[in-house]
């Protein structure tokens, strides 16, 4: 294979590439890019990547999750802390019914740039460029806002740096504290018909903190209960602003990207032969690979070896995002081809983005039934095979917003019109994401069976 460099991407074929008006002013954004700190450091990714490794042997489980897009226009602290509690309530409910640590990845402090089904939008016989993510273009259906413009790449890093800087405040700073678990409640969560089941699970973790406290362990000595780790991950789309934050780890002379914890590579823009793929074999983080109906099994078959020779354990996630009506068609053939290579992946089910429709209002929307549907699929197939079902990747929010379908708080077709916010892609809102994590739960180990102290230690 030839030499990899952080560039060596650029001779190849790519797909979903804006075409930027200056490509001068690209470059000198692309420059400056590479003269800014990393947003996060090898050491951490490494870390990821050992954490993954426990999933992949079945000795952890991975939550991944956040916006479909992130936007310059939501950035504010309250969307940051109410996505981070939902997130945390999610995870204390998944250590809790499956007894096993929970690795948390957000989709979150770099998730801006968006794959697209055409490369042009027609409204009203108006046709425009489509809005490719705040990274590069924006939303507003006007000539002026879908131009690609390279200073979005600045404000972009800005705001994956002072979102990873509030994160890694709660993560550390006590808001993560396992005795405040009654407090991440939000308002609106306390109609929900979850709240006294998450109550419950809360009830349990106070008394097995008490005990724990009765042996001398408590939050103030024991950092495992008042703090967490939290990943950063996102699609790595634009690869010029990737390339400018990949850097050279000063401990292994490897090279990393530095633009979150984790990468993966989307379902549109996974051709072996291609850019995307090129990039991502040279970097040492963490990475992931959706897997959609038209993934062959020759394709998974080259992408687990140039992505991952020496079938390193955490290296490569799969995130299958099939649908609920095709999942049990293509997830048997592609485990089967894992096994037939013997290799060593984590299997994550992303019940999102092959369960996408149209409602008759005109809104796109996720039904939860199908979302519930594709998980149910995922872990049936993988009990049958014998293999780990490690994780499932999600796009949820902390807000209230109606965007899927469903759920015990019944979003309904007429309804999602009343708070649908989302940039792109419609997402769980906090209380279908914390009955998504019971039902998950649920799977995972039957009916939740007694003993609190196995909360602690999330
Ligand atoms: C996404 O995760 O938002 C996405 C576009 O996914 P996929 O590549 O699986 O379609
Ligand atoms: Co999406």
């Amino acid at each position: 294979m030839s030499t990899w460099t952080p560039d060596s991407w650029r001779n190849k074929p790519i797909l979903q590439v804006p075409t930027y008006p200056s490509a001068d002013a690209l470059e000198a954004v692309e420059a400056k890019l590479a003269s800014f700190p990393p947003l996060v450091f090898a050491g951490e990714a490494r870390d990821l990547r050992a954490q993954l490794a426990d999933v992949a042997a079945g000795k952890a489980f991975l939550l991944q999750g956040g916006d479909c897009a992130e936007s310059f226009a939501e950035h504010h602290a309250d969307h940051i802390r109410d996505f981070f509690r939902a997130f945390l309530q999610m995870a204390v409910v998944l250590t809790h019914g499956a007894s096993k640590p929970v690795v948390k990845v957000g989709r979150i402090a770099g998730q801006f740039a968006k794959p697209r089904s055409a490369d042009t939008e027609v409204i009203d016989g108006v046709e425009l460029p489509s809005y490719r993510g705040d990274i590069i273009n924006g939303i507003e259906f006007t000539p002026e806002a879908r131009i690609p413009d390279p200073a979005r790449q600045l404000e972009a890093y800005r705001q994956s740096a002072a979102t990873l800087n509030l994160l890694r405040a709660f993560s550390s700073g006590g808001f993560a504290n396992l005795a405040r678990v009654h407090e991440w409640t939000m308002g609106f969560m306390k109609d929900s018909n979850w709240y006294p089941r998450y109550e419950e699970v809360a009830r349990k973790i106070d008394d097995a903190i008490e005990f724990l406290g009765a042996l001398g362990l408590n939050p103030e000595n024991t950092p495992a209960m008042r703090e967490t780790k939290f990943f950063t991950s996102h699609e790595a789309l634009l690869l010029g602003y990737e390339q400018a934050l990949t850097r050279r780890d000063s401990i292994t002379n490897d090279w990393y990207a530095t633009s979150g914890h984790m990468l993966w590579i989307g379902d549109r823009t996974r051709n072996p032969d291609h850019a995307h793929v090129e990039y991502f074999r040279g970097i040492n983080n963490p990475i992931g690979v959706k897997c959609g109906p038209s993934m062959s099994s020759d394709d998974l078959k080259r992408l687990m070896e140039t992505l991952n020779p020496k079938d390193e354990a955490g290296r490569l996630t799969l995130i299958a995002r099939f649908g609920s009506d095709k999942v049990e068609e293509h997830l048997p053939r592609l485990i089967e081809t894992v096994k037939a290579e013997g290799r060593t992946v984590v299997w994550c089910c992303d019940p999102m983005h092959g369960n996408v429709i149209k409602a008759s209002s005109g809104f796109k929307t996720r039904p939860f039934d199908r979302i519930l549907s594709e998980v149910k699929s995922f872990f049936e197939i993988h009990r049958q095979m014998g293999t780990i079902a490690g994780g499932v990747h999600v796009e949820m929010t902390g807000r209230d917003v109606t965007e899927c379908t469903g759920g015990v708080s019944a979003v309904t077709e007429a309804s999602l019109s009343d708070r649908y916010h989302t940039h792109c892609d419609p997402r769980l809102n906090a209380s279908q994401a914390l009955e998504l994590a019971f039902l998950i739960a649920e799977e995972m180990h039957g009916a939740r069976t007694n003993g609190a102290a196995k909360a602690v230690g999330y």
